[in-house]
């Protein structure tokens, strides 16, 4: 744990065009920056967040989750660039590994090996066939003899197809000399903290590129950066959880967020979503259902079944094209399009086709609550608050308004009216 970082996140990112500030943008389920930040807990405990534009915002997002965060704020009138974000930094430690803000891609093995070593700094290179928008790296000898920023290359370096990163882990007494030196003396007018390299050659410092996965290492600039490091952590999340005894149709079709854990041996057909802190326990998840923030254990779902936060389905059974918001159910069975919300049900219930708790007045909300072996049949209202104790039927078709004994039946229908040949006598056939 003896390595101090410091995670770069005061640029604008105005290629997200965005109010919302980049790193708070959201890889499966989770901001960008709280991935960079999970992998740096893993190797230290001094860790320090440069921030900017929107710096309380991005703050406070990460105070929520996270005790002993520094934070930094850079000001960006006087020192902007990567290097102005450096200005002001103390580091407890002998190395600093500095990372950016906006590779949520990043894992623990590649940074370990990115501070390995006793070189004064190792940096990130990746091998780009199109390396436009990053800084050139020059090697000679596997040392890193210079870096040159695509603004200020010269058509020769621009060719260079070793291009870098922008992670580097530095002799802390390195940086602690070099950033006060820094210039903004170029095209973009910016301090570079790519200049350091620069002042390392010149005091004949060891300088190690380190090469790294364009995967991991490619930053998110835009939304379309955005979906596809979505994409490849989708897939890394979807394969670890294949191989934890998972069962999964299509993959590629499927969305879970990180936050999701599961148990046992689920099943999820194509299409599904699983959003939130779900969790999932021997659960059957059918094709295109969405799960939001629920527990679901030994139960099934869908096709098309919506579970929405705050739900625990227990032994139970949703069909097609039902709801269950905010509500337990333990050992029921809901087949077809219903509305569940707010509801308690208990062992043994059957919730018919078209059934509806009212739980909503335009005010406020109110809590259903239905004991063991209920039948509610179809297309029945049930007018919240209400209660229904063991060994009740529900008659189809009824609005029920009153609370209902066990063992009752509770009926409400318009009585049935035939008229005979009435079709006739209406079109004069
Ligand atoms: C930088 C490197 C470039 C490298 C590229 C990799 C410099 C001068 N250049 O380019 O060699 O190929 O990264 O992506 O360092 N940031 C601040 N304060 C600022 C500006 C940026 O904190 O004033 C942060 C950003 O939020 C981001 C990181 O630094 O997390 C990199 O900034 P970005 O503007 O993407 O770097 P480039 O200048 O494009
Ligand atoms: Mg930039």
């Amino acid at each position: 744990m003896s390595i101090s970082i410091v995670v770069l996140a005061a640029g604008k990112g105005s290629r997200m065009k965005s109010g919302t500030p980049k790193v708070l943008h959201e890889i499966s389920g989770k901001a960008m920056i709280f991935h960079t930040l999970d992998v740096a807990q893993k190797i230290s405990d001094d860790i320090t967040v440069v921030l900017s534009y929107q710096a309380q915002r991005i703050q406070e997002a990460i105070e929520k989750e996270y005790k002993n965060i520094h934070f930094h704020k850079q000001d960006t009138q006087t020192f902007p660039g990567t290097g102005g974000a450096m200005k002001g930094i103390e580091s407890r430690y002998t190395k600093t590994l500095i990372l950016n803000g906006d590779m949520p891609l990043i894992t623990q093995e590649s940074l370990q090996e990115l501070t390995h070593g006793d070189a004064d700094i190792n940096m990130s290179i990746i091998k780009l066939n199109n390396p436009s928008g990053y800084g050139r790296v020059i090697i000679e000898q596997n040392r890193v003899q210079e870096i040159v920023e695509e603004k200020d290359c010269s058509a020769e370096q621009k060719i260079t197809k070793t291009v870098n990163a922008g992670i580097y882990c530095v002799q802390t007494e390195l940086l602690n000399r070099y950033i006060p030196l820094l210039s903004n003396n170029n095209a973009q007018k910016e301090y570079y903290l790519t200049d350091i390299v620069k002042m390392g050659v010149d005091e004949n410092q060891t300088i190690l590129p380190i090469y790294v996965k364009e995967e991991e290492f490619k930053g998110v600039n835009s939304k379309l950066d955005l979906a596809t490091a979505e994409v490849i952590h989708q897939k890394r999340l979807k394969e670890q959880l294949m191989l934890l005894g998972v069962t999964m149709r299509f993959p590629d079709t499927i969305y879970i967020d990180c936050r999701a854990t599961f148990e046992g041996e689920s099943i999820l057909e194509s299409g599904v979503s699983i959003q939130g802190a779900s969790h999932l326990n021997n659960a059957h998840i059918k094709t295109n259902s969405v799960i939001e923030d629920a527990t679901i254990e030994n139960s099934d779902v869908g096709p098309m079944g919506r579970i929405r936060p705050k739900t625990h389905l227990k032994d139970t059974h949703i069909g097609n094209f039902v709801e269950v918001k905010k509500s337990t159910l333990t050992g029921v069975k809901a087949g077809h399009l219903a509305y569940i919300g707010d509801a308690t049900i208990d062992k043994g219930s059957n919730i018919g086709a078209g059934v509806i708790t009212c739980n909503y007045d335009g005010k406020n909300k109110y809590k259903t609550t239905i004991g063991k072996n209920v039948f509610v049949g179809s297309d029945v209202q049930l007018v919240a608050p209400i209660t229904i104790e063991d060994d009740v039927i529900i008659a189809a078709g009824t609005t029920l308004t009153k609370n209902v004994k066990q063992g009752d039946l509770a009926i409400s229908r318009t009585p049935l009216k035939i008229v005979s040949n009435f079709f006739y006598k209406f079109f004069k056939k």
